[in-house]
């Protein structure tokens, strides 16, 4: 590279060729990521995105049913968004000697619309920090040490977070976590109810749909059931509402499917509005109290950026359109259909297991490929994901924790017309490659003429 001597600026940056950029990505970020990402062909240089549309330096344009993982329910550059950011230019974004100019009419909005009794709100910048906060409020406002999370959950990759969850390629490098978490079956009372017996829990942490673990949905009432276990226990249930928050499910929180009223919601991603990091959680004022409820202990949980105005001004934003527009209602229409449109796709070709999920978080399971020995599993949904990338510029991806698992998250915004075209691309995906192991050989011919032309 040239002018590595001095810093690049922001206007050289935007104007780098693909090619400058993956070269740096190699040398100062993450070398291995840059090749894995190169081998589905997620190596592209996007430089315009609108909606769920984004364009590459080709001039392609494709459309975003990955959707930030969850984080652009309203879809990328939402011009409200960055009309509110630009709006509030001249506050102080950052004094931490005030109350912040944003931060309680932000609170007040997130407790209207929260379940049930949830109502003091903690903000921070991502998840992770979201679900630390909470499980440092479960501990401190019961006095108890242990927590229960699901298996196969995923809550972040922070130290408290990881803890609590459950996938071993993620934990076992990093050992010993915070001791005294224990897994138990998502979706299994029993289970719950006796570790609850066995141990004095601070509280229960569970996705009310599980994500990266592969879109799963719990029997129904199994909200409900935990929490009264919990409670029937001393224990606290702390909902992540991260990914299924704010409308993404059909309804503005999924634990409401249930009618269950947590303690404490850890929620993120799409409440900056795909625009600012922003993380919040938010506690019954009972919990509060017992927690931090004293002038020694309000200041034993900070953080820095925490509620700075433009994130503030993102999310009043964000919530105002979610309401406005009524897009947990989109969600769920528009996630019927298509979800039954997966199904039906499924069953023409054999490959797909099942499809699952509830509004528009939707994921389609295969079958578990019988392929060469070395080629990983992990390489199916990641195949499937670079074909319809390659061959019909649809972006989605597989999900963390099981690599069988391809996910649709398109914004809340998504037209009937372009979850139209994303059917097609699966379908005409399945259709051409008729086995699993031909998907992945199919991706692997894609990206050899790629590298060729
Ligand atoms: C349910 C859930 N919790 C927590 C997180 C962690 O969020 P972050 O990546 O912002 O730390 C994620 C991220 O995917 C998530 O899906």
């Amino acid at each position: 590279m040239r002018d590595l001597d001095q810093p690049i600026t922001l206007e050289r940056a935007l104007a780098l060729e693909r090619a400058e950029m993956i070269a740096l990505y190699k040398a100062h970020v993450n070398p291995d990521l840059c090749s894995l990402l190169g081998l589905i062909g997620f190596d592209r240089r996007f430089i315009l995105a609108e909606g769920v549309e984004v364009t590459d330096d080709q001039g392609r344009v494709y459309l975003d049913f990955l959707g930030g993982y969850g984080a652009l329910s309203l879809g990328h550059n939402h011009p409200e968004v960055i009309a509110a950011v630009e709006s509030v230019s001249h506050v102080p974004n950052l004094l931490q000697a005030s109350l912040g100019s944003l931060v309680a009419p932000l609170a007040t909005s997130i407790a209207t619309v929260a379940p049930g009794d949830l109502n003091k709100c903690f903000f921070c910048n991502s998840g992770a920090e979201a679900v630390e906060g909470a499980l440092k409020l479960a501990r401190i406002s019961t006095g108890r040490q242990d927590f229960i999370y699901a298996e196969d959950s995923f809550h972040g990759k922070s130290m408290g977070a990881l803890s609590v969850t459950g996938r071993d390629k993620y934990r076992q490098p990093f050992e010993p976590l915070v001791p005294g978490c224990h897994g138990v079956p998502f979706g299994d009372t029993d289970a719950l109810a006796a570790v609850l017996s066995e141990h004095e829990c601070a509280a229960f942490i569970v996705e009310p749909i599980q994500g990266e673990g592969g879109i799963i949905v719990p029997p129904d009432g199994y909200m409900k059931a935990a929490e009264e276990l919990c409670h029937a226990h001393g224990a606290l249930l702390i909902t992540d509402e991260i990914q299924t928050g704010f409308g993404r499910t059909g309804t503005l929180f999924a634990v409401e499917h249930d009618g269950a009223r947590p303690d404490i919601m850890a929620i993120s991603k799409s409440l900056g509005g795909g625009i600012m990091p922003i993380g919040a959680y938010v506690a019954t004022d009972v919990v509060w109290e017992a927690g931090y409820g004293d002038r020694d202990r309000c200041v034993l949980h900070t953080s820095t950026f925490g509620g700075n105005t433009r994130a503030c001004a993102a999310a009043l934003k964000t919530i105002e359109i979610i309401m406005r527009d009524d897009l947990a209602g989109a969600a769920r229409r528009k996630g019927e259909m298509f979800k039954r449109e997966l199904e039906s796709i499924g069953e023409r070709y054999g490959l797909v297991k099942e499809v699952r999920g509830r509004g528009l978080m939707l994921g389609v399971e295969f079958y578990e490929p019988k392929i060469a020995k070395n080629l990983s599993h992990e390489y199916l949904a990641a195949s499937v994901a670079g074909l319809l990338l390659q061959d019909h510029g649809i972006i989605t991806a597989y999900t963390l924790n099981n690599p069988n698992v391809i996910r649709f998250e398109p914004p809340l915004t998504v037209t009937d017309e372009q979850i139209g075209r994303a059917l097609e691309a699966f379908d005409d995906t399945l259709k051409h490659h008729k086995s699993l192991v031909g998907v992945v050989a199919g991706l692997g011919r894609t990206l050899l003429q790629r590298g060729r032309s």
